[in-house]
């Protein structure tokens, strides 16, 4: 801040010699001005005024001391003119007799600045300063800053009663400042009160994820002040995609994927802990091909954690104004929103997972009334039309005849094998009946039969039952495997092998015909995609090895408890 202006107020003591009682009175009307002052920035700008117009010091400054207690975060000055100060250039950082009175944080007095041995000059462009009265202000106990007062009207020292007066007129300012970051505090709690609030009901009421995690990265931004924010969520087994970005060039990077083993938001989520990092370049974690994409130079990284399992990653860099980095109340900030972040995600995972075994569930139903209407209805028709072609064919005379009611028979015959086998493709009752073993066994057997392909089926689960879910999801799995090695392997033989291992229960399909490559881009086709959406409903797994030569591997694993 470099604010230079008199305020009408004070303008009328500056210039006169004031009496005792005319300064007491200003001192309290200053206590009075700066305790009405809620903003902390105003509220110092009207300290140095005050002590200016207190002392008759044509030039009067405020230093705000930094975090590590060693130089100036904020000068406030009044008497230099813009131009004065734009030609002298950066603010001082506080070192000369400015480091002197944060060091020892004790009032300063000084006939000639210039003469004191550990002054340090003034840069170029600066106005003549002698006269110096420095004092500081102390906020429960701790130096908060200093007040520099500089050239006491017609050249004389400041005197006793200078510092006496400044010296109470900084302990009235200690109280204001305390209530302004008081009241700074509270008004951004209260702001965070409402994001948070906002974002709370956006979970209760949005259903679209990335329009949620967007209002919580552009709230979080806002909130800490942060050049951008960004939310990552796992994309595949190794990247992690920016599912939301809030900020400058946010647009750029939004949707676009990093690699999780090298990147620093990779290696949080696998940690499952915050991390604050003054400076990314400092860090060895941190991934320099993340960085450049976003052009970070400091960060916050908070896992988004459901159930002691992290689902994402929440990031924030580059805090806006001179200090880049953090603070722990940032730490904490991001933390909050994270958890909310956690929910939403998980939230919208769930539902996707419960309209999917909707969906499943539905299909199965339907391919159960199919196949029953298939057997009970068309295959009953086609029956009774076959007894009343034997009936006809056995009254004919004529062999002409009788020889075309033969071949109708026959053709009826094969309509009411291929019903039965659309029947039992769409749902075995063998499945729902006998079970698991029972249904792939006689799969096996038409599987051969159509196909001339030897299948080797092994299993020692016998006629155990498993939940039906479980049956059903092996038995498509299982079915569809083998309706790819007809599509597409040209083997000579199958193997299916089904056993209880660990907790679950694995089919391993395996083929010697000709494999593909698992890891190119996937085909177009459902039947993978398929196998393993009717796993993960079931907390399952689904593995494929294939190559060229060697034929394929389906092994598909089901907890079961
Ligand atoms: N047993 C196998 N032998 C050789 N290639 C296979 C085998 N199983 C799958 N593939 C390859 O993997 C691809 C994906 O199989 P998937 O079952 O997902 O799709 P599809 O069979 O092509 O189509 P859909 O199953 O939807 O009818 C196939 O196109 C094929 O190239
Ligand atoms: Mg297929």
């Amino acid at each position: 801040m470099r604010v230079s202006r008199t305020r009408p107020g004070y303008a009328g003591l500056v210039g006169s010699t004031l009496s005792d009682e005319n300064r007491l009175r200003a001192l309290v009307e200053a206590g009075v001005a700066i305790t009405a002052e809620l903003s902390l920035d105003a509220l110092l700008q009207r300290l140095v005024e005050a002590a200016a117009a207190l002392t008759g010091a044509r030039f009067a400054a405020l230093g705000v001391i930094d975090r590590e207690r060693s130089g100036l975060e904020r000068f406030l000055t009044t008497g230099m003119d813009a131009e004065t100060q734009e030609a002298i250039g950066d603010l001082p950082r506080g070192r000369g007799i400015l480091g002197v009175l944060i060091r020892d944080a004790v009032a300063l007095r000084l006939h000639d600045l210039a003469e004191d041995p550990r002054a340090v000059g003034f840069p170029p462009n600066h106005p003549p300063m002698r006269t110096f009265l420095g004092v500081p202000i102390h906020l429960r106990g701790v130096a908060y800053g200093n007040l520099y007062l500089t050239e006491k009207e017609g050249g004389e020292d400041f005197t006793d009663e200078d510092e006496e007066l400044v010296t109470l007129l900084a302990s009235q300012a200690a109280v204001a400042i305390e209530n302004a970051r008081l009241y700074e505090a509270a008004t951004g709690w209260s702001k965070q009160l409402e994001s948070l609030n906002e974002v709370g009901n956006a979970l209760a009421t949005e259903t679209d994820l990335d329009r949620l995690l967007d209002l919580i990265a552009r709230r979080l931004c806002e909130l800490l002040d942060a050049r951008l924010v960004t939310v990552l969520l796992p994309s595949g087994a190794d990247e992690l995609r920016f599912a939301a970005v809030a900020g400058e060039g946010g647009g750029r990077i939004l949707g676009s994927r990093i690699t999780r083993t090298s990147s620093k938001s990779g290696r949080v989520l696998e940690r499952g802990r915050s991390e604050r990092v003054d400076s990314v370049l400092d860090d060895p974690d941190v991934d320099n091909e993340a960085m450049r994409l976003i052009g970070a130079r400091s960060g916050l990284w908070v896992p988004l954690v459901v159930r002691g399992r992290a689902i994402g990653v929440l990031a924030a860099h580059d805090k806006l104004g001179p200090d880049l980095r953090f603070s722990d109340t940032d730490l904490r900030l991001a933390e909050t929103f994270a958890t909310r972040g956690a929910l939403a995600v998980d939230l919208s995972e769930r539902i996707a997972s419960d309209s999917l075994r909707r969906v499943v569930e539905a299909q199965e139903l339907e391919r159960r009334r199919l196949a029953r209407e298939l057997h009970d209805e068309t295959g009953q028709a086609l029956t009774s039309i076959l007894l009343g072609l034997k009936a006809l064919e056995e009254k004919l005379d004529d062999e002409g005849s009788r020889a075309a009611a033969a071949e109708l028979r026959e053709l009826v015959v094969t309509t009411l094998q291929d019903v039965r086998r659309l029947a039992v493709e769409l749902r075995p009752s063998a499945l729902d009946d006998f079970g698991l073993v029972a249904a792939l066994e006689r799969l096996s057997a038409s599987f051969t039969d159509q196909t001339g392909i030897e299948i080797d089926f092994e299993t020692a689960l016998g006629d155990e039952r498993l939940p039906a879910e479980v049956e059903t999801a092996l038995y498509r799995i299982v079915q569809e495997s083998l309706t790819n090695v007809v599509k597409h392997a040209r083997a000579r033989r199958v193997s299916i092998l089904l056993a209880r291992r660990n907790g679950a229960i694995k089919a391993v399909i395996e083929d010697d015909g000709q494999g593909f490559d698992p890891a190119a881009s996937p085909s177009a086709g459902f039947g993978l995609v398929g196998m393993r959406e009717r796993l993960a409903l079931l907390g399952g797994r689904l593995e494929v090895e294939s190559s060229g030569d060697t034929g394929t591997t389906i092994a598909a694993e089901v907890p079961v408890p």
